[in-house]
């Protein structure tokens, strides 16, 4: 019932139209399940790899192969319960969490494919309705069962009107991305009761609704940062115009909808729709290998989303924009960012190492726009530019980095009025149709194993518990630690911390490695091993690796900058042009560091 009495109805569910048609739709077009290959080793003549261990153990390994592209995958599924090895890879560069058959990408050519389809020709040919079916059941639909399709997303698109009071809590000024993750999230609150996962209707109803309802929400979460009214769905419209609707119409005028911007929004969406493996998408399948109910799960991939790393690129690049100002600036921003001191935001891609596909039909949408004459941005020229400059640019070129989807989005989105702090909003938007579809996809191929990845532990071995009193009294006793704001300099650290300023009795640490050849670690190291009680520790060892690591590049002809160079390089090309090349390190080393610590000194080369 409860369902219902979010859009007004008091019908039971299933004598209800509505519901008869979501069952045909489901019953219509379910693919039929592609379970996971599985598990087990050289059965039937099948390619296999062979791991061999430091200890001389083998283990066959089976051979996987993608129907698109000429990637191999090892099947390391029993690797850790038949060898007790595991593999290491943060950020997932070189594992695969699942079997998919949505979205292809060769990251090489610079393809994109949704369900073999490739994306530009989607946009052209194409609408988002039907792309969102295409994604989510696999196939481009009849003419009837579009119908059906589009007339459901509508009979859903009206929330429940208690939803409008979230609303009223965020203050001025609330980025709305924070509104649309918890507004998502309290959606669940209207319909699961509890939901069953396994139900295919079920499934398919909660689907089309968050879809339906995403434009609705976004149009709140728009009319809640300008203080104006919300406006309801029409039946007549399309979802583009819907949402442009929803956005601008307000109560003194008359509203008409531009048809080209509507034409553009819906191509926006279809270029976001999905993108297989992403940090959000992944993010919804990990929530959802919980069995979460898919309101959280997409809530869940908003807030992944929202990074400036991810779909917050398009708001920082206009910020980045804003702040090169014009043509002029140009060489001066690339060589900051060639410093490493902030990152050319739209540039770059996990996958890609070519042109984003999507980022040639965004620059097409900017001349369409300017040509049937919206004013002509100058952050569009100024992009233009930036972009000749940086493809031209051996660092770049070395890297690979080319502009990705981001790059132009905002420029798109300005030129048709919908403000900066919307545009991941959109983005999410498209996106919830790929996100629902791996959640389907998962479900409904059987592929829910726990989302549980195992790690490399480089923390404290076992110790014994010490008192927060017990550690006042010693730390009466120390000396106490140099004041903050020390040299920073390579050479200054070195002459300023000498191993006879480091209080002895305040550096016991277990280093488990092979082998210890260094003498700075002789120096800096106590004979005893064990943990030490104090944050100095952590400086210690730092400043043991910082020297292990200035040496080690200097014997390699490299420069001397950061000791470390993941973390510190990229904490700065993050910090949003704020970069202090004079700030204090941190005091604390990271896994990251302790990790490098560890294999510098495993690996017996450090110390020269
Ligand atoms: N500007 C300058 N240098 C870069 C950039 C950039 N945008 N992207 C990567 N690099 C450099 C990076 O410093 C590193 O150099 P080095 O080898 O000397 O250390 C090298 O290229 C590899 O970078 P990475 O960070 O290891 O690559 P990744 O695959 O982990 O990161 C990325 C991919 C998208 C996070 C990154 O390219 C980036 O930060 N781009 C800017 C943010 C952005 O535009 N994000 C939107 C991505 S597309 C839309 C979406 O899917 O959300």
């Amino acid at each position: 019932m409860r369902e219902n009495e979010a859009n007004g109805n008091t019908t039971p569910v299933h004598s209800n139209q509505k519901h008869k048609e979501i069952a045909e739709l489901t019953k219509a077009s379910l693919p039929p399940p592609q379970p996971l290959p599985s598990k087990g080793s050289d059965e039937g003549g099948e390619e296999m790899a062979t791991l061999t261990l430091p200890d001389g153990r083998t283990h066959k390994l089976r051979v996987l192969k993608p129907t698109c592209g000429n990637q191999t995958f090892i099947d390391i599924r029993d690797l850790l319960s038949a060898t007790n090895a595991a593999t290491f890879d943060p950020g997932y560069s070189s594992s695969a969490s699942c079997c998919s058959a949505i979205t292809y990408i060769d990251g090489d050519k610079g393809t994109c494919l949704y369900r073999g389809y490739p994306v530009h020709e989607l946009v052209e040919k194409s609408h988002f309705e039907e792309v969102a079916y295409l994604l989510m059941y696999g196939e481009v639909p009849a003419e009837n069962v579009r119908l059906m399709f589009e007339k459901q997303l509508k009979s859903e698109m009206l929330v429940h009107e208690r939803l409008k009071n979230f609303f009223t809590e965020f203050l001025t000024g609330a980025h709305p991305m924070a509104m649309l993750a918890t507004v998502v999230a309290a959606l669940s609150s209207f319909f699961v009761d509890p939901m069953d996962l396994n139900d295919a209707e079920e499934r398919e109803l909660a689907i089309i609704r968050l879809i339906a309802k995403m434009p609705t929400i976004v149009g709140m979460c728009y009319k809640t940062a300008v203080g104006e009214p919300f406006n309801y769905p029409r039946m007549h419209m399309s979802f583009a115009e819907n949402l442009l609707y929803m956005m601008f119409a307000r109560p003194l005028e008359e509203y008409t909808v531009d048809p080209l911007h509507a034409k553009i929004v819906d191509a926006f969406l279809i270029l976001h729709a999905d993108h297989e493996q992403n940090a959000s998408t992944s993010t919804v399948r990990t929530a959802g290998s919980s069995r979460a109910n898919p309101y959280a799960c997409v809530a869940a991939g908003i807030t992944a989303l929202w990074g400036r790393a991810h779909g917050g690129a398009n708001e920082a690049v206009i910020k980045m924009l804003k702040e090169i100002g014009d043509v002029s600036g140009v060489p001066d921003f690339v060589q900051k960012v060639k410093d490493k001191k902030v990152r050319l935001m739209g540039f770059g891609h996990r996958i890609y190492k070519n042109y984003d596909p999507r980022a040639i039909a965004m620059r097409g949408l900017c001349r369409q726009l300017f040509e049937a004459g919206t004013q002509r941005d100058p952050l569009f020229d100024l992009a233009m530019a930036l972009e000749e400059v940086a493809l031209s640019d051996d660092y770049f070129v070395k890297r690979k980095l080319y502009p990705n989807v981001d790059f132009y989005s905002g420029i798109v989105l300005r030129a048709i009025g919908i403000p900066q702090e919307m545009f991941t909003v959109m983005f999410a938007l498209g996106r919830t149709v790929g996100w629902l579809s791996h959640w389907k996809e998962m479900i409904q191929e059987q592929q829910m194993k726990i989302c549980r990845p195992r790690q490399l532990y480089v923390g404290p071995t076992e110790r014994a518990y010490i008192s927060p009193a017990e550690i006042s009294a010693e730390r009466l006793r120390a000396p106490s630690p140099p004041p903050r704001s020390e040299p920073q300099s390579e050479e200054s650290v070195s002459i300023a911390r000498q191993p006879s300023d480091i209080p002895r009795h305040r550096t016991k640490v277990v280093i488990e490695a092979p082998s210890i050849e260094s003498e700075y670690i002789n120096e800096f190291m106590p004979t005893e091993t064990e943990m030490s009680k104090h944050f100095d520790f952590h400086k210690v060892q730092a400043m043991v690796v910082k020297r292990l690591s200035s040496d080690r590049r200097s014997t390699r002809g490299e420069p001397l900058g950061s000791p470390f160079p993941f973390i510190r390089q990229s904490e700065s090309e993050w910090d949003d042009h704020h970069f202090n090349p004079d700030d204090p390190a941190p005091q604390t080393p990271t896994s990251r560091e302790r990790l490098d610590s560890l294999s510098m000194l495993s690996s017996g080369s450090a110390g020269g």
